[in-house]
């Protein structure tokens, strides 16, 4: 089928341009000897997963308990749900441990710890669980120094539905690195957090053998895993135009886009207006804040490459208004009413989520397959 002939929009997958990305951050992970746990929150596919995983050891980490039973159905048991844990979802982790899956968690209090490892503790099960450190400010966890942290530990030992293995964190303020000089520094900082936590749990006695550190920028520049036992990067496999922002990898990097139809011509305004509005394109503006602001999506030819001078500048939610980026006249007979264009995201975890599949492509405009993505929590 061609692309042209698929109901827009939709959401296009470059193969050939996955495996590519896959194979870089391979290459890098691999020269510092560490194991990577790719996080499946931006493909939620089991046919990404198992090219991720190819040759690899086949864990993985998760941000949704549905992402968990999905992949466990897909035969990838061993998961690291890296959302701090509620009681309220231990039902279905439980039920997953019960069916042969090894679950892991994450908690960075001792309230939740003890909640968790109570209901666990009814079921029948018990969790091996990650204390997440906060390493730069970011969002959840607890400072690598606080005293509590080892009240913490021992608290997830005694629980009878907990088990303590390790320490985890998410670099995510790299997402706000100027230069890949400081997402360098950012990478350090993620792996020296991680490593303080560790050392002090060990000191009082605690087991830690998982250290465990990840998001796309750190994992691609960073320079050095010693102690860490697994990296979890995720958006890597698509990238999209934060992370060609933020210098973390190029344009033509970018596999994932919206197939679009032109819908109608407003030359009055010098717009061209599509089918692609929010809902397909996600409201996320990552690089508002970055050197070069790509609107709501970077506007491709069918082949999927970039038209620079176009970007979509507003969104409703099925209309996509594109123009050119510094408001200059349009070529309107490059895209004619009825013809396809594609759309890069801005954010590719954002831009995926609202779509049920991926329509799979190799470089060329042929859709050679249809993979689906699990959807909800
Ligand atoms: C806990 C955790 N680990 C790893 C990642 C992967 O980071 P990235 O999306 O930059 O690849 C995320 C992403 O949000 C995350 O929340």
């Amino acid at each position: 089928m061609h692309l042209c002939e698929l109901t827009t929009p939709a959401l296009i997958l470059d193969r050939g341009q996955l495996q590519r990305n896959l194979a870089r951050m391979h290459r890098h992970i691999d020269a510092l000897n560490t194991p990577i746990r790719p996080h499946l929150k931006t493909a939620k596919c089991i046919d990404v997963a198992e090219l991720a995983l190819a040759g690899r050891d086949r864990q993985i980490t998760v941000s949704t308990v549905r992402e968990a039973e999905y992949f466990f159905e897909g035969g990838i048991d061993d998961i690291f749900y890296a959302v701090g844990m509620v009681p309220a979802k231990v039902d279905r982790l439980a039920r997953l441990q019960q069916r042969g899956a090894r679950i892991r968690l994450t908690v960075d209090n001792v309230a939740m710890a003890r909640a968790v490892s109570e209901r666990a503790e009814a079921l029948e099960t018990c969790f091996d669980v990650l204390i997440e450190i906060d390493c730069d400010g970011h969002r959840a966890g607890m400072v690598p120094d606080d005293p509590a942290l080892t009240t913490l530990g021992q608290a997830l030992q005694d629980g009878g539905g907990t088990r303590l293995v390790g320490v985890m964190t998410h670099g995510g303020e790299s997402y706000h690195c100027g230069t890949t000089g400081e997402i360098e520094a950012m990478a350090e900082r993620e792996r020296r957090a991680v490593l303080e936590a560790a050392g002090s749990l060990r000191e009082a006695g605690l087991p830690c053998e998982v250290v465990s550190v990840g998001s796309t920028p750190t994992a691609r520049y960073g320079q050095s895993l010693e102690g860490v036992t697994e990296i979890r990067p995720g958006v890597y496999m698509f990238y999209d135009l934060v992370m060609a922002g933020l210098g973390v990898c190029a344009v033509a990097d970018i596999a994932l886009s919206v197939l679009a139809t032109v819908i109608s011509h407003r030359r009055d305004k010098q717009w061209i207006i599509t089918d692609a509005g929010w809902t397909a394109l996600s409201r996320d503006r990552g690089t508002a804040s970055q050197a070069v602001d790509q609107g709501y999506g970077l506007v491709t030819d069918l082949q999927g490459r970039p038209l620079d001078d176009l970007i979509v500048v507003s969104a409703n939610q099925e209309h996509g208004i594109i123009a050119d980026r510094r408001g200059g006249p349009v070529d309107f007979d490059r895209l004619p009413v009825g013809s396809c264009l594609r759309i890069l995201p801005n954010h590719a975890c954002a831009t995926a989520s609202a779509h049920t599949a991926y329509r799979v492509v190799d470089g060329g405009e042929q859709v050679l397959a249809t993979w689906q993505r699990c959807a909800g929590w």
